[in-house]
């Protein structure tokens, strides 16, 4: 299958059988969203993967009760910086110059700008600069899940206070942006299995500029 099949195939699944999906494609679709771009390459989230079962039923009553969060195999949640760090932003450039083996003077130059200006903003800000790139992460994981074979329902319906208390993120300094949950699809009790994809036409969505 092409790509765009695959992306014709997936769709947010509301119901999924507890099929465990294997761990070379959990490791796989962890890999996609390791592999995501992110801003100044800072990787501003962690990635949770819950395989507990109690811990799958704590998180859903605060999901808006919905049923894939018990019934698929694997759930991620994406949780985000609760805010940019000198630490955090050392962490990142002295690990690529460890991997690159040499340092550059144009790249330190652009630590200390971002030294000089992250830390400083407000938290929440920084949050929501940190989430919209674990989106991105969110996002090569669904890709990857379809590539797979295996469904997964993108989540935002869901208590982000409530999930951080369960998991203790903050303790960690992380906040939860978003939630995957990964497994199969229980077509006979999912009413979306069968409908249309829609889509808004391309004319609508893009604009090209000669
Ligand atoms: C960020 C995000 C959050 C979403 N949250 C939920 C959710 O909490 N529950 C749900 O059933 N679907 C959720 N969806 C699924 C969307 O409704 C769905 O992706 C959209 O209608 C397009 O349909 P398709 O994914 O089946 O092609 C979410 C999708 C995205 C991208």
């Amino acid at each position: 299958m092409e790509l765009l099949d695959k992306l014709n195939w997936r769709y947010a699944a509301k119901a999924m059988n507890g099929e465990k999906v294997s761990e070379d494609k959990i490791e796989r679709i962890l890999e996609a969203a390791r592999l995501a771009p992110t801003s100044s390459g800072l990787q501003p989230f962690e990635i949770f993967v819950i395989k507990n079962q109690e811990v799958k039923e704590k998180i859903k009553p605060v999901a808006w009760n919905q049923s894939v969060v018990t019934d698929c195999s694997h759930l991620f949640v994406f949780a985000a910086w609760d805010t940019y760090t000198a630490e955090r932003i050392n962490y990142m450039f002295d690990l690529t110059n460890k991997i690159r083996g040499f340092e550059n003077e144009g790249w330190e130059n652009y630590r200390q700008m971002l030294l000089s200006t992250y830390p400083q903003k407000n938290a929440e800000e920084n949050f929501n600069h940190a989430a919209k790139q674990a989106y991105i992460a969110f996002t090569e994981a669904l890709t990857a899940a379809a590539f797979e074979g295996v469904d997964a329902t993108p989540m935002e319906g869901f208590d982000a206070d409530a999930v951080d208390q369960i998991l203790g993120l903050r303790e960690k300094g992380l906040r939860s942006a978003v939630l995957l949950p990964v497994g199969y699809r229980k077509e006979n009790e999912d009413w979306l299995v069968d409908l249309v994809k829609v889509r808004k036409p391309m004319e609508d969505m893009v604009t090209v500029i000669e």
